[in-house]
């Protein structure tokens, strides 16, 4: 029997007072994510449409299948962005506490916090529509940075996001100039929220504080 289709609700986020993006860009982006998340549930409810009759027929398929493509775009474009809010806060730092588990896991993963967060920021100045994601690998324990087209291009199976930037130009164009992609950047690491990440880090593996290898 049928169950009834996932439904995703939008979640709220307090981001008013950020330094240098401003209350207008956010207000901005939550209604655009707001938007994905009304997408994802429409296409989850088109698919369950198709199998209410317990297949997908021949004639069928053509629109079966670019509704399944395009839940992969509208699903990763509503996570990502709820990982990218997840991440900032209104008194947020530029740089993790020296002792914290992502300091630990940047300087086990690129021998120090100051490479990772060249190699980071290198990646969101790539050319195109996408983000800049910073992944734990579960099974080394290894933080790598990836770039991700568009929403759904360019994520590692099993990796998981720990720190998540939007680089699409909406992030950043009513504060900034196209041209002005890294300004934006150094605005992003001013306003990371770094427990959350920790919190990202320890979820992931259970008892990564004592797992970090060396
Ligand atoms: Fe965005």
């Amino acid at each position: 029997m049928l169950k009834i289709p996932e439904v995703n609700t939008p979640r709220e986020f307090n981001l008013h007072g950020l330094r240098g993006i401003s209350d207008q860009t956010m207000a901005m982006h939550l209604t655009l994510y707001q938007g994905y998340v009304t997408a994802t549930n429409e296409l989850i409810e088109h698919l369950w449409a198709f199998l209410k009759d317990g297949t997908v027929d021949h004639e069928g398929m053509p629109a079966y299948s670019e509704l399944t493509r395009r839940l992969g775009f509208e699903r990763n474009g509503m996570v990502l962005h709820e990982q990218y809010f997840g991440n900032l806060m209104q008194g947020g730092s530029d740089r993790p506490g020296r002792h914290s588990l992502f300091a630990k896991a940047a300087e086990n993963s690129y021998g120090s916090v100051d490479l990772w967060k060249t190699d980071f920021c290198r990646v969101g100045m790539l050319r195109g529509v996408g983000w800049a994601v910073c992944s734990l690998n579960p099974a080394t324990r290894r933080l790598s940075n990836h770039w991700i087209s568009l929403h759904e291009h360019g994520h590692v199976a099993g990796f998981i996001p720990i720190l998540v930037m939007d680089v699409w130009e909406h992030a950043y164009l009513l504060d900034y100039k196209p041209s002005e992609r890294g300004v934006y950047i150094e605005s992003f690491f001013s306003n990371i929220h770094w427990k959350t990440v920790d919190e990202r880090l320890d979820t992931a593996v259970p008892a990564y504080a004592g797992s970090v290898p060396r």
